[in-house]
């Protein structure tokens, strides 16, 4: 069966609840008509019956659930409730991760060793130990949100929002027609030590996962989707330029705290002393939640293509320089070294598409990122990136100045 398939093998691990069976069920049968073979590993309780579905292989888990006389309706219900309620539903997902991780690492390890080319383990992402266990597999884990994409971004982030930042940082009627005041309180309300755990936990697995499927549309769900077209900072340094352990710091608080989403590239060994973001200050995580990523390399013309990329912090180099007008976004610029100032005095004072970061202190940073990317005053700043883009686009059009050029080298060096 397995050579038929062209795609590669796929385990799928799902939750046993009605609601997280039937996307995952739907998520298998795609992939299946994509020519992936599947298998389904799922615990015992709420087990489907293989006969139905004679394309997937299954494999069950014991959970020890039915012995803990936890009925399927009851810990149903109590799931139900549970983002608004103090029910302790996160105990009975505590319990379940604690019957379920040592069968299914056994039953992972057991199905890896029999297929060579498993491309990837999906998991729902109540099953959150699963990403735990391919971490150290070294496989890639891609976690299936079976609810919406709001809930997975707002919920961890909304106790930390205090009642000010909540309705000074909305800006978007559809947010704001959320009442998220009213969740928040309703979730922030007395949380268990087990339902910050499984909070952590749900985070800490996607942010580890290769991939995320969300089972919505983005046209439902907007803002949540798509972070806000030109709300995202990214910041990177180029290939060369090494920062000490406080600019480190300092450029991490300025990040969180701006408040704008993030994509930050630290490559192994920028910072001095360090192997990677091991010197990022305590409380750092915590404050920035899902609203920021740290990588160590990213497809930077590809991110500064994206709509969400509405600013560039950049050291300048010739090329990131380059790539950030042809996508027309705005830089906040922050030279190291040699041709890096001279370019940053073209962005800054000649071309004036971008704003130097004259000091890394938090404050000003926070100022200057806001002013780029969001205050009135930056607007002109953003109005002349985009026109410089246009500019650009045109020079590289087939009978552009820029390819006119480019054909007359050609044309030279052609025998
Ligand atoms: C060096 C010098 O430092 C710079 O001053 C000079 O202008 C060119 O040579 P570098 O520092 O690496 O270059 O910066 P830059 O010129 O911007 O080139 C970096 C390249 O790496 C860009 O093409 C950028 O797209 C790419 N990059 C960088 C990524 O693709 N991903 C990353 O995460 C970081």
């Amino acid at each position: 069966m397995e050579e038929q398939q062209k795609s590669g093998h796929l385990v799928l691990v799902m939750a046993p609840f009605q609601g997280h069976l039937t996307p995952m069920l739907q998520l298998a049968t795609i992939l299946h008509s994509k020519g992936f073979s599947i298998t389904i590993v799922h615990p015992e309780l709420n087990s489907l019956n293989p006969s139905n579905h004679p394309e997937f292989t299954f494999v069950s888990i014991p959970d020890k659930i039915k012995e803990s006389q936890l009925s399927d309706e009851d810990l149903a219900d109590k799931l139900k409730e549970s983002l608004v309620s103090n029910v302790d539903v996160a105990g009975s997902l505590q319990s379940l991760h604690k019957n379920c991780a040592a069968p299914l690492q056994k039953c992972l390890e057991n199905i890896l060793h029999s297929h060579h080319h498993t491309a990837a383990v999906i998991y729902d992402t109540l099953m959150f130990c699963a990403q735990t266990i391919v971490n150290e597999l070294g496989i890639p884990g891609i976690t299936l949100r079976t609810s919406s994409a709001t809930t997975m971004l707002l919920f961890p982030v909304l106790p930390q929002l205090g009642e000010k930042e909540l309705m000074s940082g909305i800006e978007s009627p559809e947010l704001q027609a959320l009442q998220l005041q009213r969740l928040r309180a309703l979730i922030v309300q007395n949380p268990t030590q087990a339902m910050m755990e499984v909070r952590a936990a749900f985070t800490n697995a996607i942010k580890f996962s290769s991939a995320i499927i969300v089972n919505s549309m983005e046209f439902l769900e907007l803002d949540a989707l798509s972070k806000a077209p030109k709300s995202v900072i990214y910041v990177s340094f180029g290939s060369i330029a090494i920062i000490d352990k406080q600019e480190l710091i300092e450029t991490a608080w300025g990040l969180s705290n701006s408040k704008q989403p993030f994509l930050w590239v630290v490559r192994p060994g920028m910072v001095c002393g360090s192997e990677w973001i091991e010197s990022l200050p305590n409380g750092f995580e915590e404050s920035v939640g899902e609203r920021g990523c740290i990588v160590k390399w990213a497809p930077q013309k590809e991110v500064l293509a994206h709509a969400a990329v509405g600013g560039f912090w950049s050291h300048c180099g010739w090329n990131s320089t380059i790539e950030s007008i042809c996508e027309g976004v705005p830089m906040l610029c922050r030279p190291f070294f040699g041709d890096q100032l001279l370019n940053s005095n073209y962005i800054c004072n000649v071309w004036k598409i971008g704003l130097e970061l004259q000091n890394l202190e938090r404050g000003n940073t926070v100022r200057t990122i806001k002013r780029l990317m969001v205050d009135m005053e930056g607007k002109d700043i953003r109005k002349r990136a985009m026109d410089l883009k246009k500019k650009a686009a045109l020079r590289l059009m087939e009978d552009g100045s820029t390819s006119c050029s480019f054909n007359g080298l050609i044309k030279q060096i052609s025998v």
